[in-house]
């Protein structure tokens, strides 16, 4: 876009204008891309050209300039960001945030309610029992990449609003399975607390070590859960928001595996110290002694088993649960790099994998 000199000159000179200075109009400084909208639309991916897409291995400034911009002397900073780009970069940050804009859905009118009858007390209890236990681990996975948004320099940006839509899809989690708790006469039961493992998640002094134990480890099992919902709900709404909350979950899961595979490639000197990071998670996260689960468990076996009556099948069932999750935590290591897990996982996962695949 041309600006016409005599334009600014006139400007300038207006009889009545205030003083104007005009000089931000720095045309030449501007690489003059124009973007144009894909298959998709007009996407990140397609407005992060030229050097608007060139994203820095480190951050050097401490500001909020957008990356791209022009930059001005005597801006002050605003926080101490990671610098560097392995620490936080995920390849596919960008797909998915657009696919979480386009993807939101409302607890309050995308769930059909009304499927929601009368179940025997025990039944209902155990569904509230693992709704109790969800709108806390909900919570704490809003809260613990949440934690990091102030530290992702613009630079980075695209990072920032993956992380920013997760905290949006968690929210959503979390009322949802609050709304389920209150919608049936039986309400919230009892808290289960953070527990060992999800505390250890909150505690990550490291991004890495949060993605890691929070988006491939906590959050896997999670969506794993999420995808054999069907044998949990008991009418349409549960199966609903199963379904919802893991097509979301996908998404945070896929970002943690894709972040760990460009840690590992980028920086390969951290395999040992993130193996020490998982070392610790496994042995809280899930583990027997962490007995703040045993609600959660119970209840599961209850509500797989159908009408609360056939507990064998209910084992059956968990079991199965705990094997798949197991084996997809696995398949997730070995996509980000890391399949050498298998040798040093924590026993209490690593008896129930299946034989590797060669
Ligand atoms: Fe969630
Ligand atoms: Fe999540």
């Amino acid at each position: 876009m041309a600006i016409d000199q005599k334009v600014i000159d006139k400007l300038r000179k207006e009889p009545g204008m205030p003083d104007i200075d005009l000089s931000w109009l720095r045309e030449e400084d501007s690489p003059g891309i124009v973007a144009k909208a894909g298959k998709r639309g007009l996407t990140l991916d397609e407005i992060n050209k030229g050097v608007y897409g060139e994203v820095p291995e480190i951050a050097k400034h401490g500001t909020t300039r957008s990356r791209g911009s022009i930059p001005r002397a005597g801006v002050m900073r605003t926080a101490y960001f990671v610098p560097e780009k392995s620490d936080i970069w995920a390849d596919n940050a960008t797909l998915i945030y657009e696919e979480a804009v386009q993807r939101q859905w409302s607890s309050a009118t995308d769930i059909p309610w009304e499927t929601v009858k009368p179940l025997p007390d025990i039944v209902e209890e155990a569904i509230c029992q693992i709704c109790t236990f969800l709108t806390e681990v909900e919570f704490i996975a809003g809260d613990a990449p949440g934690q990091w948004l102030k530290k992702i320099s613009p630079d980075h940006y695209e990072v920032a609003l993956y992380l920013i839509s997760q905290v949006m899809d968690e929210a959503r989690h979390l009322d949802v399975f609050r709304k389920r708790a209150l919608v049936n006469g039986c309400g919230l039961l009892e808290a289960q607390g953070a527990t060992r493992g999800l505390r250890n998640v909150l505690d990550s002094q490291d991004f890495t070590e949060m993605s890691a134990l929070m988006h491939v480890l906590a959050e896997g099992f999670v969506q794993t859960m999420f995808r054999t919902g069907e044998f949990i709900a008991q009418n349409e709404a549960e199966k609903t928001i199963f379904r919802l909350c893991a097509q979301d979950e996908s998404r945070h899961v896929g970002f943690g595996v894709m972040h760990l595979r460009y840690v590992l490639e980028h920086t390969p000197e951290r395999r040992e110290e993130i193996h020490h990071y998982l070392d610790r998670a496994e042995q809280l996260f899930g583990h027997p002694t962490d007995g703040g689960n045993t609600g959660l468990q119970e209840a599961l076996l209850i509500t797989m088993s159908g009408d609360g009556k056939d507990l064998d099948k209910g084992a059956e069932l968990a079991l199965a649960l705990n094997k798949k999750q197991a084996n997809e935590y696995m398949h997730r290591l070995e996509v980000a790099g890391l399949g050498d897990r298998r040798e040093r996982m924590n026993p209490a996962f690593g008896m129930l994998l299946d034989p590797p695949k060669n």
